[in-house]
């Protein structure tokens, strides 16, 4: 096979079920598959904010198609996947990245802290990787799943126990999905973004605290979001059709510190 490296990046004729697409980093990678050529089914809870987003895709010729799940609601993802299927065709293309960060000093945090951050980032990647991969193999569509880890999942830090233990549980599920699924045509990786300025972390990044922390680690900025779309891109596209199981830090280097 050769591989026109001018297409090869390419997502038409590909169906996204992209989470958490009502903001951040979700929205930025539900645009840029779009403007690859996919269909995208927007994925979260705030429906004005999908809807918005759908309208904006839609105008620019795409298709998109909002539709408003808790992702941890495991008894509703059948009813989201079949209305994608319906709407827009089934999915080839899962990427989990709807998160949450209730952060705290390890012995302040609660169990209630570690079963939110756990409920959101890593069971519900798992209840949707599951759905999902069925209905890819019932179909006969060889796909991707793309995990959205963190770089707390490659290395930790005080405060993040709940979080980060989360995120590098989804990092080994993606290296054992990938094995599992190859035999289906199924890739499955992960992207751990270092920091990233979004609604979840504004409050901090945007403060002097956070300007004065962002000055002191390796790439001394936080990275721009659209600095995310070329590896999730190499990640579901042809362009990466023998990367899998990877977690692919996206970090400008900052987990290759030592602190
Ligand atoms: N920003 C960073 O620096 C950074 C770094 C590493 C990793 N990440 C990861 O990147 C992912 C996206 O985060 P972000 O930075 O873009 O933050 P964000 O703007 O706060 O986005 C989080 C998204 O997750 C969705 N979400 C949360 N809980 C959900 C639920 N129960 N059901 C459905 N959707 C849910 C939210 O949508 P609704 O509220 O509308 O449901 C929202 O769209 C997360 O997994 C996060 O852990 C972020």
């Amino acid at each position: 096979m050769i591989i026109d490296p001018t297409q090869a990046f390419r997502l038409d004729g590909r169906v996204a079920f992209v989470t958490g697409a009502s903001s951040g980093i979700g929205a930025t990678l539900a645009r840029a598959f779009a403007q690859a050529g996919a269909a995208v089914a927007l994925v979260a809870r705030r429906r004005d904010r999908l809807d918005a987003l759908a309208d904006e895709l839609r105008a620019a010729g795409a298709r998109a198609l909002p539709v408003t799940l808790d992702v941890t609601d495991s008894a509703a993802l059948p009813a989201a996947f079949d209305a994608v299927s319906a709407g827009l065709g089934v999915p080839d293309i899962l990427v989990n990245n709807a998160g949450v960060a209730r952060t705290g000093l390890f012995l302040k945090t609660g169990a209630a802290e570690r079963d939110a951050n756990f409920a959101t980032n890593f069971n519900a990647a798992w209840d949707l990787s599951a759905e999902s991969a069925r209905r890819m193999v019932a179909a006969g569509k060889p796909g991707c799943i793309l995990n959205v880890a963190s770089v707390l999942a490659l290395n930790g830090a005080p405060g993040y126990a709940a979080y980060a233990t989360s995120k590098a549980a989804l990092t080994h599920l993606t290296r054992c999905l990938a094995l599992e699924f190859v035999r289906h045509g199924i890739r499955v990786n992960a992207l751990a973004p270092g920091w990233f300025v979004t609604e979840m972390n504004d409050g901090f990044l945007e403060s002097p605290a956070g300007r004065e922390y962002l000055d002191r680690i390796p790439p001394r900025r936080a990275g721009r979001l659209e600095e995310l779309i070329g590896p999730a891109l190499l990640l579901t596209s042809a362009a990466g059709s023998f990367v899998n199981g990877v977690t692919l830090a996206v970090d400008g280097g900052h987990h290759a510190a030592l602190a």
